[in-house]
């Protein structure tokens, strides 16, 4: 069965693609079009597609878009409720619904060829936990998946038992821990839903001293779910200071409102844990991607293994719902690495080298030029074999510095200098 996953609502757009029952190939779109996430995520974009990711994932395995048994893509616009009947405030989202729904459409006109009676609907965090359960290399675990927003909720809790899901748990908009981080890097300066990991940095920069303020806005309701509605942020919103300034201020809210998501989501851990007894827990979801909060899930939950998966933004719901899809038909195959993106042989790039007059050489030990270079305080771009799904650098497209010399990285806030 050939499946392609597209993720394409909100941010991050994606293409995943998956053949009789193994992953061949995924990508961000923003890597082909150079957009950060690949679109800002706004009501308006919501029809675009991730077109050079998908046809490249074709290209890939030599298909054509009427090869396609399946389009899977994470998002069921049957399963949304108004952004009224939510309790959000987002007076256009029924632009996001209307394009939904026309998806089958707008993917058969990106993809020439395809029938657009193929696009299946797979609830966004359902592609959420199958990007973690089925990907992992675990045909059993407990699931945990929190983001901004789904169809209605922010937050699934379940089961994987031989890669099917058993949905235990979830939370209901308009109380979302993605949100609430979302707020905060607002509220803070940064770009929301790009700069949250700033706001990890930051944070250990602060003191708690505004936790106990949060707690009263976000905390666990004792049922496996949670509550986290909008903080009163009140008329201190301002602009990022210019030369990166941050006060103390930033970093003790910073800390204080990580403190709050991280003592949330130990909670509904331990919850998912006493419900499954699952040694494993697989992660998904944007709040995922906070790597300060996986430590201690992994540090101080009865959970002994912890597998994130690495493309936890909405990305990753481009593999989970093509995965969902196909595992309907056929048993699945876990993840064998996160480098499933583009790649170039070592002829490619000397094409390319040559073709843009750029003068290069090949070392004979790779291991000690660089290694050479560091020790200068040389900055190195380190670039091998394909490139990784999801945003972490996972030793195949980094930026390496040496972490003791600081003047290397000054372009950066200190507190930001060795950040993800
Ligand atoms: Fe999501």
């Amino acid at each position: 069965m050939r499946v392609l996953g597209i993720n394409a609502l909100i941010h991050d757009p994606a293409a995943a693609l998956v053949m009789d029952g193994r992953i061949v190939a995924a990508a961000e779109e923003e890597r082909f079009s150079r957009r950060k996430h690949g679109k800002r995520p706004i009501p308006f974009s919501a029809w675009e597609l991730p077109e050079l990711s998908a046809r490249w994932c074709l290209e890939q395995a030599g298909l054509t878009p009427s090869d396609l048994d399946a389009v899977a893509y994470s998002y069921d616009p049957e399963l949304a409720l108004s952004a009224e009947q939510l309790g959000l405030k987002d007076p256009w989202d029924h632009l996001r619904q209307g394009y939904a729904r026309r998806a089958p459409e707008f993917l058969a006109e990106a993809l020439p060829g395809l029938d657009p009676d193929k696009v299946r609907f797979v609830a966004h965090h359902v592609a959420h936990a199958a990007s973690a359960g089925q990907a992992a290399p675990y045909p059993d675990s407990a699931v945990l998946v929190l983001d901004g927003r789904g169809e209605c909720g922010s937050h699934l809790a379940g089961r994987y038992a031989n890669r099917e899901l058993t949905v235990l748990g979830s939370q209901s908009l308009p109380d979302s821990m993605g949100l609430f981080y979302e707020d905060l890097t607002q509220h803070l300066g940064f770009l929301r839903s790009s700069d949250e990991f700033k706001v990890m940095a930051l944070a250990s920069y602060g003191t708690q001293r505004f936790l106990d303020q949060l707690r009263q806005y976000v905390y666990l309701d004792g049922h496996g779910g949670f509550r986290a509605r909008p903080i009163p942020w009140g008329d201190t919103r301002r602009a990022a200071p210019e030369g990166g300034a941050w006060t103390q201020d930033y970093a003790d809210i910073a800390v204080s409102a990580q403190a709050c998501l991280e003592e949330v989501l130990l909670g509904l851990a331990r919850w998912l844990h006493d419900r499954t007894g699952e040694d494993v827990l697989t992660l998904a979801g944007g709040v995922a991607l906070n790597c300060v909060a996986n430590t201690r899930l992994y540090r101080e939950t009865p959970f002994r293994r912890v597998w994130v998966q690495p493309a936890a933004g909405d990305a990753g719901t481009a593999l989970g719902a093509a995965l969902h899809v196909a595992n309907q038909k056929e048993a699945v195959e876990a993840m064998p690495t996160a480098a499933l993106g583009r790649g170039w042989s070592d002829d490619d790039l000397r094409a390319w080298l040559e073709r843009a007059a750029v003068p290069y050489e090949e070392p004979d030990d790779i291991a000690e030029t660089v290694a050479a270079e560091l020790a200068g305080d040389g900055i190195v771009a380190w670039f091998q074999g394909r490139s990784e799904y999801g945003p972490r650098a996972l030793g195949h497209r980094s930026l390496l510095a040496h972490p003791g010399h600081a003047p290397t990285l000054a372009t950066r806030p200190t507190w930001n200098a060795s950040t993800p």
